[in-house]
């Protein structure tokens, strides 16, 4: 695997790929979830390249950049042995120079859900997205559902600005419990490791009330924050029944009897970590 850690050294590889070329934005620390990208990837390109850039411009002042865990050596170990083809790891001022004047809104998306709790995170993601996907010029970019939104936000930004690439969704990979795989599940104590199923437990606990036939919102999102609740999982910042396609709120006559295919999304504080994750009812 080719370790590129500046846009001249990015250039010459990509000058060198023929064929289809699949791309796999991480920040690293990279899990079993990041690999299954790689993976997906690998089946659908000829060349596979992972970036490793633990992103400033998505982080709020008070939030984790500093400690987000860096584990650059261990990550080019898995990615070689998954079979990624370049890693591109640039520094900050590779990405953004001596300053970056230019900001990316996706809106109303972008305030929307987590946008309500971290108001400048998807414009950060937005910014670096698009400055990676105009250095890498991929076919394809692979993006896991475990951040529903970020893939519905980035669908959007690729489509608004008719970026030549496209985006594919790939499916959450879990513990043996059912927690969603995250860096951040590395900020989690024995004890808060715990409570963290609860929100899986709570996913699991809705699609079996939709299986049984409950489509009333209200009531599938009570059982939702029951199970919450039931795991002393109290820091919520929401429990949402979303249009699965667009992250639109379901119309008021959905209320009563939500409709085809919503998506249950959550996000909760468990211990110093921030966790979300998702499950589509069908
Ligand atoms: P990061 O959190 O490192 O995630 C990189 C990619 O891995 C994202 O597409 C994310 O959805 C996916 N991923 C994380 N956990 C997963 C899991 N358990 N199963 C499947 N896929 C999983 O998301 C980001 O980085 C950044 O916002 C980025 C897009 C790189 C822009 O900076």
């Amino acid at each position: 695997m080719e370790r590129l850690m500046d846009r001249q050294a990015l250039r010459r590889w990509r000058m060198g790929c023929g064929g289809r070329v699949a791309f796999v934005p991480t920040m690293g620390a990279l899990h079993a979830g990041h690999l299954a990208l790689v993976a997906a990837a690998r089946q659908h390109a000829d060349h596979v390249i992972a970036s490793i850039f633990v992103n400033p411009s998505q982080f709020a002042p008070n939030e984790d950049f500093s400690r987000y865990p860096r584990t650059l050596e261990q990550d080019q170990v898995l990615l070689e042995q998954a079979g990624c083809g370049a890693l591109f790891c640039p520094s900050v001022a590779e990405i953004y120079g001596d300053g970056c004047q230019t900001t990316l809104r996706v809106e109303p998306l972008g305030s929307d859900l987590c946008g309500r709790f971290r108001p400048t995170h998807f414009q950060g993601v937005a910014l670096v997205v698009a400055i990676l996907l105009n250095l890498v010029r991929p076919d394809q970019m692979f993006l896991g559902w475990k951040d529903y939104q970020q893939v519905i936000l980035l669908r959007k930004l690729v489509r608004d600005l008719a970026l030549p690439v496209e985006v594919v969704g790939v499916p959450t990979v879990r513990e043996a419990d059912g927690l969603a795989l995250s860096s951040r599940n590395r900020y989690l104590t024995p004890a808060d490791r715990q409570q963290a199923v609860g929100i899986c437990r709570a996913l699991e606990s809705v699609q079996c009330s939709w299986q049984g036939g409950e489509r009333r919102l209200e009531v599938l999102l009570a059982s939702a924050r029951q199970v919450l609740a039931s795991f002393e999982i109290r820091d919520i910042d929401y429990v949402e029944l979303r249009d699965a396609e667009t992250l639109e709120p379901l119309l008021a006559q959905e209320q009563q009897s939500v409709g085809q295919r919503p998506v249950l999304l959550i996000a909760a504080r468990v211990g110093s970590a921030r966790l979300i994750d998702n499950r589509v009812l069908s």
